[in-house]
């Protein structure tokens, strides 16, 4: 049978730059920018949207080294709300390659037992893209190893205005009134709350900045930033970035006791 992605409950041995370390906290839930391909393609003198097509297999190999790892939650920031205002061509390449990927790696993902969500707005995507993403997630609803969240045409704010555009309308029906309002009623409405908060985003291309990515769910999260262009980081700069954060220090605004 073919492994179960994203259950390994063993303490993980990983070996960067020939030195096997043992993995003594592993982030529940890994967060991505995907950053770079432009620059990627830029600088073989190639057209941007050839540096996402070499994107796609960063994404390959990164849902896999993330579940073999045990990693249980992976949102992957593919576009953002803000890429519409790109040209229209490479929009459309963009979707273009998520029906591409998820056409070619939907079997593969399901043996695997992949579970594969969306948090964004959906409704804004193009048809056939659309169309394969729900297939796709439908298909993988009740499988039990890795969840792959595809965070496409989504914005961190975005994401608190549907959150709070909902929430208004409980309050309008009087379901909720608005003294009973607080955080985690707020998070219920988010798109995936059964999905818990970041505990660690890595963003790619030496860029130093969220780019309203997880806004709500990045609150307490670790923040992994590498020079890697998208294209070129795979399972050892994954394995760098488990590494670094085996040191951090999380203490949630509290003092060790
Ligand atoms: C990330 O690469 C992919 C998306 C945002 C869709 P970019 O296309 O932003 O690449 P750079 O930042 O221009 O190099
Ligand atoms: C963030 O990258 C969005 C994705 C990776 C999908 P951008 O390249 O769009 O972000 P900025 O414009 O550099 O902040
Ligand atoms: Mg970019």
């Amino acid at each position: 049978m073919a492994p179960l992605l994203g259950y390994n409950t063993n303490p993980m041995k990983i070996v960067v730059d020939g030195a096997t370390h043992l993995l003594k906290q592993l982030p529940v839930h890994v967060g991505v920018i995907m950053d770079g391909n432009g620059r990627w393609a830029k600088k073989r003198g190639l057209p941007r949207t050839a540096g996402h097509r070499a994107g796609m297999k960063s994404v390959k190999t990164i849902v896999n080294a993330s579940g073999t790892i045990g990693i249980k939650y992976l949102t992957l920031y593919a576009f953002s709300v803000e890429n519409w205002l790109r040209p229209k061509p490479e929009v459309s390449i963009l979707m273009h390659l998520l029906r591409d990927y998820l056409m070619s790696e939907i079997d593969e993902l399901d043996a695997k037992r992949v579970k594969i969500i969306t948090s964004g707005r959906t409704n804004d995507l193009e048809a056939r893209a659309r169309t394969i993403l729900l297939d796709s997630i439908e298909r993988t609803k009740h499988n039990k190893g890795l969840v792959l969240n595809l965070a496409l045409s989504y914005g961190g704010k975005a994401e608190i205005v549907d959150a709070v555009k909902r929430l208004s309308r409980d309050l309008l029906a009087h379901a909720l009134k608005p003294e009973r309002i607080d955080e985690e009623v707020l998070r219920r409405c988010l798109y995936h709350p059964e999905v818990p908060d970041a505990d660690l985003i890595i963003r790619t291309s030496g860029e130093n900045r969220l780019s309203n990515f997880l806004l709500w769910q990045a609150a307490y999260a670790e923040f992994y930033t590498t020079d890697v262009l998208w294209p070129d980081f795979g399972e050892q700069d994954l394995h760098r970035a488990l590494l670094d954060y085996q040191n951090r220090d999380r203490r949630f605004g509290k003092v060790k006791p």
